[in-house]
């Protein structure tokens, strides 16, 4: 390749992008087949139409009396027999997103491989194909499980799943997909930002990629055709995530939600999860970062949050619902952040900003919730389905993480009348119970040998 396409010139010129080829001449080959790669995929209408949004308010929610809390179900067994034969069917897959580049976390490898079992040290990843794994053998079933990577993370996922055999899982029934990216714009002019000469500086399209994705991939057609009817979707964060939760697949299907939901009671107005509530009638996710400080400290007469409904960011999706929105008009909408990116100066010379110099975008999975004409909001024990693993220290650290895994295990032992030795409270020892050894609590009773006492460190996962 030695002149830049002329068509793709001429592109760059119409929308003001031409220092795109700027270093052209000094690129190989292959650095300028890559180049014409990456610039074939953008769209430089659509980001000029979010460039002109880059001073909006950062969240036009509506006013005050259109948003009402949402009606939560309690978690109820009754359901549990319709979800699993609704599982039994093989009617539900299990989808992880796990394309996030966990910057939080100060860790340049997937979140995925982090590993958090407080005596195992197993993996996020090892965890939750664990429990697809258990599944799939509590109900002698087919449970497709997909992982949805990144450019940043797709290569060391799939690396990982091959080293540790799938953790046991048929390698044919799982299925790594990536999601799409996006440029980060110069928040100044406008212009697509280089990361190095030759290369944009692309990121993840934030998890509602995942229906675009799933969608142009095929992967939804297939799964259709595969007799899939619902899509269990969760976050690789969370250790204590109950996959495909029969009385939650139950409820979904009882009431032929389009969408259901999960939350968790939210006691601390500040902490950092979307709250559900209904805007104009509509189930709809209020992100942590836009709900208004009045709003999330709201009290109700019996002293609790109003918005208490908290986002562990776990739904079902039924599958008719996600064809519906991803085959219309009807597309997600980028959110738009302004972020501190490491790129290429206008000399061609590498530049670290020291406040926030670019404009970025995702879109957001919960953004669907509002197109759901029938949604079920189901209320979870926090401390029984939610722990999840954002930063390095302090709060949603391997600490606390950690802490909840043996707390879960401890009030396991406990209610089926094991002794669990006890220091200031906490458990003398670290204790862990496995997906492969139990899903939950009463499957838990049932296997538990009889006379099963602690003396140290504990580990229940065959
Ligand atoms: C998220 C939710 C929040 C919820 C909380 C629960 C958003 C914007 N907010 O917050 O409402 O209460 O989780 O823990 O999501 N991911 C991708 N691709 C991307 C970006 C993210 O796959 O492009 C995945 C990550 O791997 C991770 C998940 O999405 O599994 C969540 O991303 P993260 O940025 O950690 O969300 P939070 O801000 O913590």
């Amino acid at each position: 390749m030695g002149e830049p396409p002329p068509n793709l010139a001429a592109r760059l010129r119409a929308h003001g992008q031409q220092h795109l080829l700027a270093d052209w001449a000094a690129l190989d080959v292959n650095a300028r087949e890559r180049l014409v790669e990456q610039l074939a995929g953008v769209d430089f209408a659509e980001l000029e139409r979010l460039f002109r949004r880059r001073n909006e308010p950062h969240a036009a929610l509506p006013s005050r009396e259109r948003i009402a809390p949402v009606p939560m179900e309690p978690r109820t067994t009754a359901a549990i027999a319709v979800g699993e034969a609704a599982i039994r069917r093989g009617e539900v897959a299990a989808l992880l997103v796990a394309g996030g580049q966990a910057t939080r976390l100060g860790t340049d490898r997937p979140k995925g491989v982090y590993p958090v079992g407080p005596v195992s040290g197993a993996s996020l990843f090892q965890i939750h194909a664990e429990k697809v794994l258990a599944l799939r053998r509590r109900y002698s079933a087919n449970i497709p499980f997909l992982v949805m990577t990144s450019p940043a993370t797709h290569d060391e996922t799939i690396e990982f799943f091959t080293k540790n055999r799938f953790f046991g899982l048929p390698p044919d029934s799982v299925t790594f997909f990536q999601q799409g990216t996006m440029p980060a714009l110069d928040l100044a002019t406008g212009r697509l930002l280089m990361e190095a000469p030759g290369r944009l500086c692309l990121s993840p399209n934030g998890h509602g990629g995942t229906l675009t994705a799933l969608a142009d991939s095929g992967l939804l057609a297939k799964l259709k055709a595969n007799g899939i009817r619902h899509l269990f979707y969760f976050q690789v964060d969370n250790p204590l995530v109950r996959v495909a939760d029969p009385a939650f697949v139950g409820r979904h299907v009882e009431t032929s939600s389009e969408v259901s939901s999960k939350v968790v009671a939210k006691t601390d107005p500040a902490e950092k999860v979307g709250v559900l509530g209904l805007v104009d009638g509509r189930c709809s996710i209020l992100e942590y970062s836009d709900l208004p400080h009045a709003m999330a400290n709201e009290r109700a007469t019996d002293g609790g949050l109003v918005f208490r409904a908290g986002s562990p960011a776990i739904h079902l999706f039924s599958l008719e619902f996600l064809e519906r929105i991803t085959s219309g008009p009807t597309r997600l909408d980028f959110h738009l952040a302004k972020k501190k990116v490491n790129c290429l100066d206008d000399a061609g010379k590498p530049f670290a900003p020291t406040v926030e110099n670019a404009l970025k975008f995702e879109l957001f999975i919960f953004d669907a919730l509002p197109l759901a004409d029938r949604w079920l909001v189901m209320e979870v024990r926090r401390e029984d389905e939610f722990a999840p693993l954002k930063n390095a220290t302090g709060a949603d650290s391997p600490a606390t993480v950690r802490k909840l895994l043996i707390d879960r295990a401890a009030r396991w032992l406990e209610s089926a009348g094991v002794q669990v030795p006890r220091a200031n409270g906490e458990s003398k020892f670290p204790l862990e119970i496995g997906p492969r050894f139990a899903l939950d609590e009463s499957e838990f009773r049932i296997k538990l040998p009889n006379g099963f006492a602690i003396n140290g460190p504990t580990l229940l996962n065959t």
